[in-house]
């Protein structure tokens, strides 16, 4: 039996019941109709249906799915960053609570960096503002955190365009860490490097982590960086997970057809030969998601009950849950 230490079991995230719903603003048109009589577009985006999870302090909790299937919604939510419809987000910071609480990390290194503003103010300015140093001091706090993320701390003159893409990735973490945050929200924050750079990206996470006691919400669409880095995974499907597990436990025994379709779509590393099979179709429109199960309409297993029931998640292992009728059912 594997035995945890009591750290390890506890939950830093959990998050309950989460929804969000997106209402469409209605544009000037239909404004316009509204005023003559035609009735308002009411579509609406249900980005996220009813998400539970819970993240465990020190562990990376990787989140995959396809584009549009909620993924920076849940993030910017844990993040702070975005309000949800229905639902709750909790944080249980027993003993230390870290000043800078949850951060997160952007995609695009450039676009979150002021270029207008010298690397030194970039990661300084909210330490100070926080009360973590002064101004005085924050040349030699910034150095720290400089170092810490493998940038030279020398050039904390420097403005943003002067460094490389991994480089500005560098500056971005060292920032959210500059406020002593105890969990980090990932999202797709190596997905705009080189894959060389990538790897020494993820390489520099797992440094942290261990260095810094750092807890991550790790978002990708990319399966294999995923694998590479998470703990544990949990695979979404237009706004629902439809399956969680240990990493190892998920990758070699895939219960969800669209985890298995995701793990099919990866550049096969091993040897064992793999019988390829494409996800069929498109992604649905969020604005009008299938009934029932929301993948029937792409998945090659689904039978009447697809159509018409949604699955709920369920134990199919230790710790591995998985949201299809015919999970239980080997194929
Ligand atoms: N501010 C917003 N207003 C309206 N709709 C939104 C808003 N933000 C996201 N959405 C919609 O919510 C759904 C989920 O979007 P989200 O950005 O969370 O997906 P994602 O999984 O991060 O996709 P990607 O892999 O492309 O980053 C999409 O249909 C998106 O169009
Ligand atoms: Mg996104």
């Amino acid at each position: 039996m594997n035995v945890h230490s009591p750290a390890e079991q506890t939950d830093l995230l959990s998050i309950d019941a989460l929804s969000k719903r997106f209402e469409r603003q209605p544009g000037l048109i239909a404004r316009a109709g509204a005023l003559v009589g035609h009735p308002p577009d009411r579509r609406a985006v249900q980005a996220l249906s009813d998400i539970t999870l819970s993240v465990r302090r020190g562990e990376v909790m990787g989140l995959v799915g396809e584009s549009g299937c909620g993924k920076s919604t849940l993030g910017r939510i844990v993040a702070g960053i975005t309000t949800p419809s229905s639902g709750a987000v909790r944080f249980s910071r027993s003993g230390r609570a870290a000043p800078g609480g949850a951060q997160m990390i952007f995609q695009d290194p450039f676009a979150s960096l002021n270029p207008r503003k010298r690397v030194r103010d970039i990661i300084g300015e909210a330490p100070v503002f926080h009360g973590l140093t002064t101004r005085r001091e924050m040349t030699a706090y910034v150095a720290r955190y400089m170092e810490l993320c493998g940038i030279d701390p020398e050039l904390q003159d420097r403005f943003p365009h002067q460094f490389s893409g991994g480089q500005r990735q560098r500056i971005g973490i060292a920032r959210a860490l500059a406020v002593e945050p105890d969990f980090l929200v990932c999202d797709e924050c190596v997905a705009s490097l080189d894959v060389s750079i990538q790897a020494q990206v993820l390489n520099l996470f797992m440094e942290l982590r261990e260095k810094l006691n750092l807890t991550y919400l790790f978002i990708s669409h990319d399966l294999s960086v995923i694998e590479h880095i998470s703990d544990r995974i949990a695979v979404m499907y237009l706004g629902r997970i439809v399956e969680t597990g240990p990493t190892e436990e998920l990758v070699r025994n895939p219960r969800h057809p669209y985890t298995r379709a995701l793990l099919d779509e990866m550049p096969v590393v091993s040897a064992a030969p793999r019988a390829f099979q494409p996800i069929r179709g498109e992604i649905p429109s969020p604005l009008s998601p299938p009934p029932g199960c929301h993948f029937h309409p792409r998945c090659p297993r689904a039978e009447a009950i697809c159509t018409t029931n949604q699955p709920g998640l369920a134990s199919v292992g230790p710790q591995h849950r998985c949201a299809c009728h015919f999970a239980t059912t080997e194929s």
